[in-house]
This record gives C-alpha cells, structure tokens and sequence, in this order.
C-alpha cells in the first residue's frame, strides 16, 4: 500500500517510522514531512494545511491510505474532502473533528453521555463570564472555544487572573474567533494522562496510555509548552484503570458521535485527570498526541496499517485485536535555548545519527530539525521544540537511561531537556492517591 503521513513534527516522524516497519507498507510520503521523515519516506512539497493540495498530491501519488498527524486539516475537512475523492483517511471528519475543535460542543458531548468532567459552564459573551467568575470567586480554568494551537487554556489562581483571561480571550480576541465563546472549569487536582485507542466510529481497540511533560522547568514550573517529555505506561495505570476509562468514558463517547450522526473514526485521544472522585475527562482530541506518539508508537504490536485502515473503511471487529507492548518507553524532548519563548534556530545540531545506525532500544524523532541548503549533510535546528529522545526498556528506569543516554550524544548551542521525565520519584508520576 501506498501510505501518505500528513504532518511535519516529531509525532509524524514517529508515525512514518512505525509504518515504515509494516511489510504493507510499498511506499511512503510525507507531506510536508521533516528531516527525520526524509530518511523513511519521500517529502512532498504540501504544507498540512492546503486541503486541496494535499487531495491532489493523495490522487497524484495513487495513495491508498492517508495518515494525518495534526488536528488542523482534520478540523478543516480534509477526511470529507479525500473521502470524496474515494481515498480512505485515518482521521475524524470536520463534524466528528469538532471533538477537539470546540470545547464546548465536546463538553455537551460529555453530558449527553454522561460521562464527568470539571464543572463547567459556556458563555458567549465577556459581562455574562466575568458575572460568573465573579460569582464563584476561586480558582478557574478558562477555556477559548475553539482551536488556539494548544494556548487557549489559563489556569487562573484567583478573580483577577480570570478577568485578564476573560478579556484575552473576549475583548483583545488575542485567540481570534476561536475566543468567541468561553468555556469556563473549576480547578481540578490530580495526576494527568493522555489515554488514546483507535475507533472505527463504533468499537475500540485497548487503549494505551502515556504521561505528557508540559511544563518547560524539572518539577513542572515555569511556562507551559507544547510538551517537555513523555512516557508510558505510566506509573499509576493499570488493566483496571484502562478497562474503565475505554468502557465507561471513551467508548460511551463514540457511541454519543455515532447517535448524532458524526461518527468518529481514527485516533481518539482522551486526556483526563484522576481525581480523588475519580477520572475526570479534559479534553478530548482528534488525533495522537505530541510528543505522546513518540512513546507510544514503539509500544505498538500490531500492524499499523491494518488497525489504520480497519478504522477508515471497516471494522475493527474483522482484524486481530490491537496489541500493544508493556515494555516502557521514555521520551525526552530537546529544545532551543529560550522555548517556549523566542529562540535562535539553524544551529548545527552534531551526534544526531540515524536511527537504522542504534540499537533497538533508543530511537531519536526529529521535529524541529532540517538539512542544510549547502548539500553537505549537517543537521540545523529550525524549531523551539528540536527532537525526541526515546528509550525503551524492561522497566522504566532501564528506558529512562536509555532515552537520556542517547540525549548526552546531542548536542548544539543552547540545546535543553529536561532531567526529570518519567523520574518515579517526582510528583508527576506519583500514583493517584
Ligand atoms: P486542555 O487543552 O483542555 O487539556 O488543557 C490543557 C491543560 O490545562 C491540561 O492538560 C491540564 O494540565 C490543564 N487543565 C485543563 N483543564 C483543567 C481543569 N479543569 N483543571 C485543572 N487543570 C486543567
Ligand atoms: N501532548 C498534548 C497534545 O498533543 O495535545
């Protein structure tokens, strides 16, 4: 089959590799791709967000099946477009997609299935949010609507951190329409994790989990970014846990699309809280999560393409049930001097091998990394957010050496990771009380 991934981050990377190793798989495209995924795959000169290019290069490239890594050409139809054109996708349709595109069409989701998540409320206009932040007067989440590329939540310590955020949101329109409404939560406590399965709009594969480092500082302090690390299974998951957040809050969702007539089909990525009251669904997304996928994807037993495709045009129910490894994998992210905030970029970045050249136990995701224009083969940075080390073990200690060890090889000016991911003894991995 003819495979085409659709993103260019390090999630892709790890996407293309693992559909690299399916012997289904006769060629692979990424589009745009990356520096990692040129080593697997032939780049296509297609940002993710040209939903006609992206069709045409599909029917160009005679592709049988489009893999698509990020939330944005899902929300902007690109499953209804290639369906169109009669080429299977694995990923949610525009309607499906709004899962994650509107946080407040995902929370009626929620309350039509009756599965919990942080107390909440939806207002439509700034009076109507600062009267209720007001009214409560304690510790709240605001929410912007719609899509804010993983920068509309503000956790808000008190009434005046909630008003600036109100306003943000609300009166500056900082997160553009996507801040027309606002979703706005109580404050939840507890230990976090990103839950995902792959659905056929109906049934759900096991699901599997990984802890996501959001913070940029060792501890969880400072800024927030677009994730610092990830690792699975996390320290506090178990059969029990997975078995009641796939029965009771996952697939009660699916059958909520279905029953509306979206049904969803593809990755479904539930973030939840485990609260002293019990799991407590965030957020839902439409996709594998970043730099969650470059834990996850080594973990995967079964054929890719086969799960991918059973999601896209048939069942679950005719293939083998998904597998996935218990062996844990740690992925360390490594970023640009300065991230989340401004940072330098075209560093040469040295050690940075190719997988095929490593053992089977550390693999390096490229994100933020692209090849020279002279030709002469060096490695530059070009993102906050570099690459990802991955170490994958018989325990999590073994794979945490594992992941660290191969990042102690990288190295360019300024280059940064934390010390801690998947650090049993720090609060993160902390077993939920
Ligand atoms: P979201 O995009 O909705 O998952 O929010 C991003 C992050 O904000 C989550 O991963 C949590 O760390 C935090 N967060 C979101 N909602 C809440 C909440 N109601 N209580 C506590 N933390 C939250
Ligand atoms: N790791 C969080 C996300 O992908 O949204």
């Amino acid at each position: 089959m003819r495979i085409l991934v659709v993103g260019s981050g390090g999630r892709e990377h790890a996407l293309a590799w693992r559909l690299a190793r399916s012997p289904k798989v006769t060629e692979l495209f990424a589009a745009p791709g990356n520096s990692g995924t040129a080593t697997l795959a032939t780049n296509l000169a297609v940002v993710e967000t040209d939903i006609d290019g992206l069709v045409d290069a599909a029917l160009d490239q005679s592709i049988d099946l489009m893999v698509v890594g990020p939330e944005i050409p899902l929300s902007m139809g690109l499953y209804d477009r290639l369906t169109s054109a009669g080429i299977p996708c694995f990923g949610p349709s525009r309607s499906a997609a709004r899962l994650e595109s509107s946080k407040s069409f995902a929370r009626d989701v929620l309350d039509a299935a009756d599965v919990a998540g942080p107390e909440y409320r939806v207002f439509r206009t700034a009076s109507a949010a600062l009267a209720y932040a007001e009214h409560r007067n304690r510790p709240l989440v605001v929410k912007a609507d719609g899509l804010a590329a993983g920068k509309g939540v503000a956790m808000c310590a008190n009434l005046e951190e909630a008003k600036t955020a109100i306003a943000m949101c609300m009166q500056d329109r900082v997160f553009g329409e996507a801040g027309e409404a606002v979703v706005i939560e109580e404050w939840l406590h507890g230990p976090e994790v990103s839950v995902f399965g792959f659905t056929d709009g109906e049934n759900l594969s096991p699901v599997v989990a990984a802890s996501d480092y959001k913070r940029v500082g060792e501890g969880d302090t400072g800024p927030n970014t677009g994730g610092m690390g990830s690792y699975g299974p996390p320290a506090f998951w178990d059969e029990t846990i997975a078995e009641r957040i796939r029965c009771e809050i996952m697939l009660p969702v699916i059958r909520e699309m279905a029953s509306r007539g979206a049904p969803y089909r593809g990755a479904l990525y539930c973030g939840l809280m485990l609260t002293d009251d019990g799991p407590r669904v965030l957020e839902f997304n439409c996709r594998f999560g970043d730099p969650e996928t470059q834990a996850i994807m080594p973990r995967l037993m079964s054929d890719p393409v086969e799960a991918m495709m059973a999601c896209a045009t048939g069942s679950l129910t005719d293939i083998d049930p998904v597998a996935w490894s218990n062996r844990p994998a740690v992925a360390v992210v490594m970023v640009s001097n300065g991230y989340p905030g401004s940072y330098e970029t075209g560093l040469e970045i040295h050690g940075l091998d190719d997988n095929s050249s490593h053992g089977a136990d550390s693999l390096v995701f490229h994100a933020g990394v692209q090849d020279a224009e002279d030709g002469g083969g060096r490695l530059l940075t070009s993102g906050g957010r570099v690459l990802a080390c991955v170490g994958i073990g018989d325990d999590v200690e073994q794979a945490r050496d594992h992941a660290y060890r191969r990042a102690s090889e990288i190295s360019f000016d300024g280059a940064y990771y934390r010390r801690d991911i998947a650090d049993l003894r720090s609060a993160q991995t902390a077993p939920a009380r």
